[in-house]
């Protein structure tokens, strides 16, 4: 965990501030930039790749928080998860990642698992 933190603090410092849109996915939907960024900036490390949680981070998709909430916590994150200045993920860049969350498939009901019905 510990390690995570610090290997996504270095990765952060190292790079230029993250922007919603480059030159090279001009024309990509939000939610595909979204999906870009998630895995760019680390998001996937304590969240998983479908925003399952289960790692070090809670489940945070397919119902996102509203964009402002997100911003805000990713500004000001109260336990275990990095701060995400704005000088490192800029508000569009998260509104994009809020995009990508709202698309991933629903998991299924414990009740749809055969093994988890006997
Ligand atoms: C090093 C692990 C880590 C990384 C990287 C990380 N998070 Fe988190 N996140 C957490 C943990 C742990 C929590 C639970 C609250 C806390 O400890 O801050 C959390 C909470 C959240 C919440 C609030 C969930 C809720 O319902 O309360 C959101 C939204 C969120 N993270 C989004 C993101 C996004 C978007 C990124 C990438 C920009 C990200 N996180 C990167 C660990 C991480």
């Amino acid at each position: 965990m510990t390690r995570v933190v610090l290997l996504v603090a270095l990765a952060l410092s190292l790079a230029a501030p993250v922007r919603a849109q480059t030159a090279e996915d001009a024309g990509a939907s939000a939610a595909e930039r979204g999906r870009a960024l998630y895995v760019r900036v680390g998001c996937y490390a304590c969240h998983g790749y479908a925003g399952a949680g289960g790692l070090s981070g809670p489940r945070i998709a397919p119902d996102p928080l509203p964009a402002p909430i997100i911003i805000h916590y990713l500004r000001n994150p109260a336990g275990a998860m990095p701060a995400y200045p704005a000088s490192v993920l800029e508000d569009a860049a998260v509104t994009d990642i809020r995009a990508y969350l709202a698309t991933l498939p629903r998991p299924q009901p414990a009740d749809a698992i055969p093994l988890l019905r006997e």
